[in-house]
């Protein structure tokens, strides 16, 4: 994607309304007219989840959830061991991505993948699975909590969870990078606009109720922006 797309690109990430009664609605709003142009735009944004998905353990015969999948971009990030996998769910709200997840399992002929349209914190599934992901979606479900929870439930007893996505660290945070207090409302205010809510909490609750195998914390530069550097974590964890 050139300078000209992606500045466009950003401008209407910036003014143009989302709208929509319900979350579903609002994340279609946001999504049908980028779909397209999603994994372009996104590809060096929203870095470390290529790192985060090769410390899963993804095995022969291994079931994998990906939650909030968009357009299934972690099938890439896996390569040869999600073929192996038994099954793998992309699970997701807005029907524009899984459009884009669609084409992608098609022309990549995958026969071991299911797509879900559906909140994942309503998810229902016959058998528990082995991997849970949230790639940038936990800053996007209003009900994070509730969506950890449900992972967790669905994750085998030794299960693994893998997180990317972006955060602010808390004021006093001796285990983390600490962010200063512009940045940490500097970045809550500039993704409030696309209801994307980068939380001091969610790496709390993670490491509170999975084992760490894994943390990264981290910088990202925004396409066509790059003095802009919003802070990122990738996480890995083991049920407890
Ligand atoms: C920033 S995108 C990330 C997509 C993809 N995981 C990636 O890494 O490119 C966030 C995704 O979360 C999805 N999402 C938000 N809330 C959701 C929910 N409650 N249930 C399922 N998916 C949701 C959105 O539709 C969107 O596809």
């Amino acid at each position: 994607m050139n300078f000209f797309e992606s500045s466009k690109l950003l401008m209407q990430f910036a003014f143009r309304p989302i709208r929509g009664r319900t979350h579903a609605e609002r994340l279609e709003s946001f999504y049908g007219y980028q779909a397209s142009r999603y994994d372009d735009y996104r590809e060096r944004f929203l870095i470390g989840r290529r790192e985060m998905v090769e410390r899963l353990p993804l095995a022969a015969g291994s079931r994998w959830l990906d939650a909030g999948c968009g357009t299934g971009y972690l099938l890439d990030c896996a390569g040869g061991r999600a073929r192996e996998c038994e099954r793998i769910y992309l699970v997701d709200l807005a029907p524009s991505l899984l459009d884009v997840a669609r084409q992608r399992v098609d022309l990549g002929k995958w026969t071991n993948v299911e797509i879900i349209e559906t909140d994942i914190t309503s998810l229902t599934l016959d058998a528990p699975v082995d991997v849970a992901t949230f790639s940038y979606s936990l800053t996007m479900i209003p009900d994070w909590f509730a969506a950890i929870d449900q992972a967790e439930h669905l994750l085998t007893p030794n299960g693994a969870i893998g997180v990317a996505d972006f955060f602010v660290s808390r004021r006093h945070s001796p285990d983390s990078v600490r962010h200063s207090w512009l940045t940490r409302n500097f970045w809550r205010a500039w993704f409030d606009s696309d209801h994307v809510s980068p939380s001091q909490d969610h790496l709390a609750y993670l490491t509170h109720k999975f084992e760490e195998v894994w943390l990264r914390q981290a910088r990202t530069r925004v396409v066509g922006l790059p003095f802009l550097r919003p802070p990122c974590y990738q996480f890995v964890g083991r049920k407890r």
